[in-house]
């Protein structure tokens, strides 16, 4: 069967303070999604990050960017001996961290873009980069993002892209319906992560050929 071209959505990346709605639901306290399969997504992502948080020396700097609403930098604001670094483009989702009540986070955000990170080269032990990739159009852009991260990491790097081998994107494919973000195979992803310098430790499929979301775990040499 012939399947016609991916029709994808207008991507949200680099919209400063866009999407108000949305932010402004964070502020009102609804912040924690309730459907059961994202609980599920997000309980696998902040286990990943935890363990990698586990292995950190004490003090090291994490930088989550973007942080969003904090989901991962709360992660990170539990542990007193991390130092954090919050950076997100849109200023209501750095506003939306305060419904987390976590103390300690609140004064480590910045406003910034990630591909001008107002940080010095290598001075963070881990960067955080969850559920951005898939905003990303073309594979310049997803270069240059990373070229970013590499460039403020000294050690280790969590990203995440969303993958063409699953199920809920060939549904969508063949149901002929518009693809929401920018899947990329995984060896497109491989591919990518080689070029900026990274190396693959670990890919973590949130659901294994179902979910499109796959945590990648990546060492910087
Ligand atoms: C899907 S959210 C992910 C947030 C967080 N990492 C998480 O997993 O909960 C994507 C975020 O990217 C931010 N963003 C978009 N373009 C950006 C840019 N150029 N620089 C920094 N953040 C950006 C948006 O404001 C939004 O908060």
């Amino acid at each position: 069967m012939l399947l016609r071209s991916p029709k994808y959505r207008p991507s949200q990346f680099g919209q400063s303070s866009a999407d108000r709605g949305r932010t402004d639901r964070y502020l009102a306290g609804d912040a924690l999604d309730r459907d059961p399969r994202m609980i599920r997504i997000d309980r696998i992502e902040q286990d990943v990050v935890d363990r990698c948080l586990a292995a950190m020396p004490d003090h090291a700097v994490v930088v989550d960017v973007p942080c969003g609403n904090g989901r991962m930098s709360q992660c990170v604001a539990q542990q007193d001996l991390l130092q954090l670094v919050a950076l997100d483009l849109n200023q209501h989702m750095l506003q939306s961290m305060s419904v987390r009540n976590q103390a300690g986070m609140l004064d480590r955000r910045v406003q910034a873009d990630v591909l001008h990170l107002p940080l010095p080269n290598k001075c963070a032990d881990l960067v955080i980069n969850m559920r951005m990739m898939h905003h990303l159009p073309n594979r310049p852009l997803r270069l240059k993002v990373l070229r970013e991260l590499v460039r403020v990491s000294r050690d280790w790097l969590i990203t995440s892209f969303w993958t063409t081998h699953s199920w809920r994107y060939i549904r969508r494919r063949l149901l002929g319906k518009s693809i929401r973000g920018f899947p990329i195979s995984p060896y497109q992803f491989m591919d990518l992560v080689d070029e900026a310098g990274l190396t693959i430790e670990q890919l973590i499929p949130t659901r294994r050929l179902y979910e499109e979301q796959v945590v990648a775990v990546c060492r910087v040499p």
